[in-house]
């Protein structure tokens, strides 16, 4: 029994460590649950055999009261910030470091490891005995607190050590929040709170997000926060392996390290969670190169961080450049702009959405933040503005960060000089005073004015133009704007019947461009059924939904005419799906637009109606996330549908497998979760390829 135990804990800790670091699942999640719960009922019969680092201790704590504190056996330092934010920042450092070495110019360059600067929160994480036993934050740098059950339910930490690491050491890193993570959590806490729940909020960035998940008192909350992990520092104490002499206890026993290069490659060989983007690089050009090169990706990131770090490589330079008040002198922070600033508000205007959806939008003295200049910010809905109570005037803090829509995540209410009025949300649309409404345990309001309100008009131009509806390659915003303004078009067949002369009537319209909007328009009317339905924009229906009404319907006219009970026939249509589509084509000016872009000559291929029962995968259901590598998402749709199977757009418990590849965000947590089996791109080739 103890050795099963033991098996178990192994296998389940090893394809923990693929699933979690690595990103290459090893076994089918359903696997991981069969022998998770042996494991589980194996412990609950032999409580005594219960250990720290099981994957069972990873959730199941009880709410602690406070949290204790815990002295750092070694100081938790800050790091120096390079005042001078420019590329060339770095010769600064360099230059210190050099001078401090007694280096002269004909030396050769140093070598530096040069690392993100992670925006989370410090952790200590302390192994005894190769089992993590303890975790605490850095606190004041001295004293910490204990957080020990909350880190241990992040998965990314190893819980215990292989045996090719020392027995007891403490590893030092960052635990944060991936951007994806933090808005599917604010949004989870948006619905939330729309539905009534008292005590939520939604979280200011994913710093705090992260913050306020450690510093949760019941770990079964910080368990739902998704957290990760990197790991940056390695400290030994004194320990049976390592014995000190008085010299060397000053060095923590690092040593036995050459270089913060071989700290980094013996954590990741440990399990640790290590960067990819840690560099090793010469001189002060090398820094300058590494600064620029993560200015120019910063926004691809999945996770936010405030800028790069260099550290000194030779841990014996290390210990001769030694500290200056609290900060070491062989490492230097070099900050980017911020992704958070001030402004004021100067206006809230309500835009709408293609689906009438009104959102609050602050219009903002333009800001430098995130690299761009920001002008617009969105407040997401009413709640959310009234709960952060933002009025004209007000100075503000708004936040960009990768490509995210900028937000105003909070005022700042020592500056308020005057009370502007509360912000109400207005009760008929701002652009075609149609009424506005918001419905039971929604948190939107929307325009109830359809196609007859140009903004919705507008939006529902740019959606059939779209690469993946009919695409009308040279229609983009400006484009349409000035269209719909001028009256040119008020329903999409107007856009077939756009003459030369219209066109270049426009103002800044050149022959050229009228030229290339006519062509593509030609070029549209050739598409194919799953597209032109997705192109009309009913709600509800997306890509998915779209290509299942086609297979299904096999022509258009056979689904306008359908039934609401024929509707929810087909795979994952549900009654709200099947609702809106009939009260779409249950008026008589959709059908109508049917009608006359038919007559335009926009035309498809119409096949036998029925989906195709006979195919390998036929009655399956796949969903892709991230990046395979080399099939692009494209091609292994197709692949997929060619084998009969159907390609949706989130896991649900009706999916037959994820096919994940590198960078795979909530879709596979969400797989993980509900058990679903994962297949890499190999798995998709061999379950696609014929016998
Ligand atoms: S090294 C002596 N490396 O920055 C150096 N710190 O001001 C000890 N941080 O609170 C820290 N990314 O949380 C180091 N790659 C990185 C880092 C990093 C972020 C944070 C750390 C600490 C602060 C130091």
């Amino acid at each position: 029994m103890q050795e099963r135990i033991a098996q178990l804990r192994r296998q389940l800790q090893l394809a923990g460590h693929h699933y979690h670091v690595l990103d290459e699942p090893l076994i089918p999640d359903a696997e991981y649950d069969r022998l998770f719960r042996e494991l589980q009922s194996l412990e609950s019969t032999h409580p005594e055999l219960i250990t720290a680092d099981s994957p069972t201790q990873r959730v199941g704590a009880q709410p602690m009261a406070a949290f204790s504190s815990v002295a750092h056996k070694v100081p938790m330092l800050s790091i120096h910030t390079e005042t001078d934010i420019s590329p060339e920042g770095a010769i600064q450092f360099d230059t210190r470091v050099r001078k401090v070495l007694q280096l002269s110019t004909d030396d050769p360059p140093l070598e530096y490891v040069a690392e993100l600067k992670f925006d989370g929160l410090a952790i200590s994480l302390i192994y005894k005995d190769h089992v993590l036993v303890q975790a605490c934050t850095r606190g004041d740098g001295q004293t910490g607190e204990d957080v020990t059950h909350n880190i241990r339910t992040i998965g990314q930490i190893p819980l215990r050590l292989p045996d090719t690491a020392p027995a007891a050491l403490e590893v030092r890193g960052e635990v944060y929040m991936r951007r994806d993570d933090f808005e599917s959590l604010n949004e989870r806490q948006r619905q939330r709170i729309a539905q009534g729940a008292k005590h939520e909020k939604t979280f200011v960035n994913p710093r705090n997000a992260a913050a306020g998940a450690v510093r949760q008192l019941d770990p079964k909350i910080a368990a739902q926060r998704p957290l990760s992990f990197f790991a940056y520092a390695l400290h030994f104490h004194a320990s049976p392996e390592v014995t000190f002499s008085a010299v060397e206890a000053t060095l923590n026993g690092l040593q036995a390290y050459e270089t913060h290069y071989h700290v980094l490659m013996c954590l990741k060989a440990w399990g640790f969670p290590v960067s990819e983007h840690c560099q090793r690089v010469m001189g002060s050009q090398g820094l300058i190169a590494y600064h620029q090169q993560i200015a120019h990706d910063r926004d691809q990131l999945p996770f936010d961080i405030d800028g790069v770090v260099y550290k000194v490589n030779h841990i014996a330079l290390q210990q001769r450049l030694g500290m200056v008040s609290r900060e070491p002198r062989w490492a230097v922070a070099h900050k980017y702009p911020a992704q958070e600033e001030f402004t004021t508000v100067q206006a809230i205007e309500v835009q709408v959405g293609r689906t009438g959806k009104l959102t609050p939008v602050a219009k903002l003295a333009p800001v430098f933040v995130g690299g761009v200049t920001v002008t617009n910010a969105t407040l997401h809905n009413e709640d959310e503005a009234r709960r952060k109570d933002v009025r004209v005037g007000d100075t503000v803090v708004v936040r960009r960060a990768g490509d995210v829509i900028p937000e105003v995540v909070s005022v700042v209410l020592e500056k308020r000089t005057h009370a502007g009025p509360v912000f109400t949300m207005p009760r008929t649309c701002p652009v075609c005073a149609s009424p506005a409404v918001r419905e039971d345990g929604e948190a939107d309001y929307r325009c109830t004015g359809g196609l007859f309100c140009s903004a919705q008009r507008k939006q529902a131009f740019l959606h059939f133009a779209q690469r993946r509806a009919v695409e009308i390659d040279a229609l983009g915003e400006k484009l349409v704007d000035q269209l719909v303004d001028a009256g040119l078009v008020h329903t999409l067949p107007d856009l077939y019947r756009l003459t030369r002369e219209q066109l270049i009537a426009l103002d800044r319209m050149a022959e050229k461009s009228a030229n290339n909007l006519l062509d593509s328009l030609e070029k549209s009317k050739q598409t194919t059924l799953p597209r032109f339905i997705f192109g009309l924009g009913i709600r509800h229906v997306g890509e998915a939904t779209a290509k299942d009404l086609a297979k299904h319907f096999g022509s258009l006219d056979a689904l306008m005419d359908a039934s609401k009970e024929q509707l929810l026939t087909v795979n994952d249509v549900g009654p709200v799906v099947a609702n809106s589509l009939r009260m779409f084509f249950d008026q008589a000016h959709h059908r109508e637009v049917v009608q006359q872009l038919r007559e335009c000559g926009v035309h498809w291929e119409e096949s036998a109606p029925g989906a195709r029962l006979d195919l390998p995968l036929s009655g399956h259901t796949y969903v892709i996330t991230g990046t395979l590598p080399t099939l692009s998402r494209e091609q292994a749709q197709a692949l997929l549908e060619q084998a009969g199977a159907k390609v949706a757009g989130s896991v649900s418990k009706k999916t037959t497998a994820l096919i994940a590849g590198e960078a795979a965000g909530s879709k596979l947590d969400k797989a993980m979760a509900l058990g679903i089996p994962v297949l890499d791109e190999a798995g998709l080739l061999a379950l696609t390829q014929s016998p």
